[in-house]
């Protein structure tokens, strides 16, 4: 309890792109908005409680263990807290949810770094992981870390897995006029059914296809070679399988090319569809024919279209 040093903080934590394309859950972008605020007040009763939550349209539960901000808070406090640690969170959701924009893992992130930034400050963020996975793998039913990491540190993450369940976090370099553009339908695709619809197994060709194109996206970030990423974004080991869940994929992916975009593909697990553009102007084009293309296919959507993030969750202590 004596490590306590402020009451009351505000965390907040941002939308991704998992996967980045090829990446199937080793890869992750920040997109940076919207984003998910969860402000916590220190207790000393050793318990974690909900007693707030807007922005869910009711479809929250307000149970810590059946809510994700709950488990990652009490994963920060078992793993790290002090005795008798506590904290009551309130939530404002600002992503919607099954969007595929990593709704679960900006609320994750922001309840565990404003549990930590209360009761372990010494903490570090990448240390945050794992508890941050758990509001995950309650959400999803798998800790896939692509999501929470890009959320947690910003920019773009790369996610090697080690024994079991562990896995080590690369930040990898963000060219710096790369701009993120997410089309949103008013569509859900709720993760666990996007990843249902995976078959067990894939054609070796397509797994080395994507094996390539891995690597050539990490070439390209670390070259600054937009062109050569725009090349890579293509993915065979998930795409296939889910592009039927999303009306109109072929239509907004071609729209968002002819405006320019250098690429894209399905935002995590969908149905919300990313592209990539080099510059603002490319970006603003690229999300209005999205949204427009969506349109067209008969569904509405919203965009957001803006500078890779690469700041990741911030903290306001607030009392
Ligand atoms: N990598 C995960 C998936 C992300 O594609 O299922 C889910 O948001």
């Amino acid at each position: 309890v004596s490590k306590m040093n402020a009451r009351v903080v505000r965390a907040q934590a941002g939308a991704t792109v998992a996967n980045l394309g090829p990446g199937f859950d080793v890869l992750g972008l920040s997109l940076g908005m919207p984003v998910d605020v969860v402000e916590a007040e220190a207790v000393d009763n050793g318990g974690v409680a909900i007693v707030a939550i807007d922005g869910d349209e009711g479809g929250l539960s307000h149970d810590p263990l059946t809510n994700c901000v709950g488990v990652a808070a009490r994963a920060v406090l078992d793993r790290f807290g002090p005795r008798g640690a506590g904290v009551r969170l309130r939530l404002q959701k600002g992503l919607p949810l099954g969007s595929g924009l990593g709704s679960s893992a900006a609320s994750s992130v922001a309840a565990a770094v404003a549990t930590a930034s209360l009761w372990c400050p010494e903490v570090s963020r990448l240390e945050l992981l794992d508890a941050c996975r758990e509001g995950e793998r309650l959400a999803t039913g798998v800790p896939h870390p692509d999501n929470v990491a890009a959320s947690l540190l910003g920019g773009v993450v790369l996610c090697l897995p080690g024994e079991g369940e562990e896995v080590e976090v690369i930040r990898l370099p963000v060219p710096q006029d790369l701009w993120a553009i997410c089309a949103c339908p008013d569509l859900v695709v709720h993760t666990a059914d996007a990843r249902d619809v995976l078959p067990a197994e894939v054609p070796r060709q397509d797994a080395v296809r994507n094996l390539a194109s891995v690597a050539g996206v990490v070439a390209a970030l670390w070259r600054n070679d937009l062109e050569l990423l725009g090349r890579c974004l293509e993915d065979r080991l998930a795409t296939p399988y889910r592009r039927g869940l999303i009306t109109g994929f072929d239509e907004v992916m071609a729209a968002a090319r002819r405006a320019g975009a250098i690429g894209g593909g399905i935002s995590g697990s969908g149905p919300s569809l990313f592209a990539l553009a080099a510059g603002q102007s490319a970006a603003t084009a690229a999300a209005q024919a999205m949204v427009q293309a969506f349109s067209e296919a008969g569904v509405e959507a919203w965009s957001v279209s803006r500078p890779v993030d690469t700041v990741g969750a911030t903290v306001t202590r607030i009392g």
